[in-house]
């Protein structure tokens, strides 16, 4: 018998991965062209050619132990291309020891929360939010608390004030947002640290990080060291360097952290406790290579573009993403978020309900398919636009 804890999330598992095989199951019978699956956000453009070199380099080259356990924060000289480039980008001094490499931003996330929460401590969220959080911070005791933003998926300081107790341990920040892709403006994380550091306990802001590097209309990322004190940043190369399968990402506490040496030493140990021991050598040794590496944004920009444009044009709304692989559009008034997508999967159509991001009323669709399923796929927007009388804004 398995854990009861674990039954129940089974029962509720994955809208995402459901999507996923009704996708497969429909491009079987229509074909890959005819069917609109905009359910998962897998990254689909290449890594860049710095990192196939790098590979190949290394793998031509192996120095004798390249294989072996290390420390368990990962190589010092990898930890030092990541802290000189975030000391570089912020203007503040940051040592190898603030970073612990890790296998990606989940890890990053666990061994933050881990390293965090004693049991029944309140994490805030805000809505909407990547669910795999809840299954994060559930992991370690911890209670996930729901702070809603606004129509244009901006956090509302007096709500995020309102819901801290004295049990509020974190906040998470994702900017750019997924599933919204909006990017939080300087001045709010500015005026969080100032509400944030007069609280009489530590609140530690979490700020995961993965689509810092998938930008466009040249938006500009706020740099979060700059405007928050108690930060610790999840980021991953997943998105950046296209490489989710292979799973390298780091924590980094910010040198302003009141608890900056406990924390560095809990979550290194939480990062070989929580079952990773270290991230993987190759991997780091790689990014040591190309640490300023990015993928090219533009084909995701040109999707955006085009996805962006089937939804307004056939008369929906949504907000424009700065960044991330996302469109949240709005669903039509008086329709549930469960009709809304079983009217779309008639069109061979497949969203993701915006309740599975702990906001209904709209639904997510990833960019990230062929632009090719993206110019075929207006003909569906249109149709589920006149099956429910909406007014199209230009011709199909
Ligand atoms: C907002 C957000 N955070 C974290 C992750 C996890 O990313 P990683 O592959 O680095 O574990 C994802 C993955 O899609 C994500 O969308």
């Amino acid at each position: 018998m398995i854990a009861k804890k674990i039954l129940n999330k089974l029962a509720g598992s994955s809208e995402i991965r459901k999507m996923f095989e009704e996708g497969n199951r429909l491009k079987t019978i229509y074909g890959e062209d005819h069917v609109f699956d905009f359910s998962i956000g897998n990254p689909d453009v290449e890594p860049p050619k710095e990192v196939f070199d790098a590979l190949i380099d290394i793998a031509n080259n192996p120095v004798p132990g390249m294989h072996g356990y290390m420390s368990n924060n990962g190589y010092e000289s990898t930890r030092k291309a990541v802290a000189d480039k975030r000391s570089a980008e912020s203007g503040i001094a940051i040592a190898p020891g603030a970073v612990c490499m890790t296998t990606g931003a989940a890890a990053a996330m666990n061994d933050t929360l881990h390293s965090i929460l004693d049991d029944e401590d309140e994490v805030i969220v805000l809505a909407p939010f990547f669910m795999e959080y809840t299954g994060y911070i559930e992991n370690h005791n911890g209670k996930v608390v729901i702070v809603d933003t606004d129509d244009d998926f901006m956090p509302d300081l007096t709500k995020i004030s309102e819901a801290i107790t004295p049990k509020t341990k974190a906040i998470i920040i994702n900017s750019p947002n997924n599933p919204s892709g909006v990017v939080y403006p300087a001045s709010f994380l500015k005026n969080l640290n100032d509400m944030l550091i007069r609280q009489d306990h530590v609140i530690h802001v979490i700020a995961d990080e993965p689509y810092i590097d998938l930008i466009y209309d040249n938006t500009e990322v706020p740099c979060v060291l700059k405007y928050i004190d108690n930060l610790i940043i999840c980021f991953s190369w997943s998105k950046s360097l296209s490489l989710p399968g292979e799973r390298i990402g780091y924590t980094l506490v910010s040198p302003r952290h009141k608890d900056y040496d406990d924390l560095t030493n809990a979550i290194t140990l939480s990062n070989r406790t929580l079952g990773s021991v270290n991230a993987p050598a190759i991997w780091q040794r790689v990014i040591e290579r190309t640490i300023n590496a990015k993928v090219d944004t533009s084909s995701y920009e040109r999707r955006r573009n085009l996805l962006y444009s089937n939804i307004i044009d056939a008369g929906f709304d949504a907000v424009k993403p700065s960044g991330a692989l996302y469109i949240f559009m709005k669903t039509p008034k008086g329709l549930t978020d469960d009709e809304f997508k079983s009217i779309c999967a008639v069109q061979n159509l497949l969203i993701v309900k915006g309740a599975s991001f702990a906001k209904p009323g709209y639904a997510r669709l990833a960019f990230c398919v062929s632009e090719q399923t993206i110019l075929n796929s207006r003909r569906a927007f249109f149709a589920v636009a006149e099956e429910l009388k909406i007014e199209h804004r230009k011709e199909l």
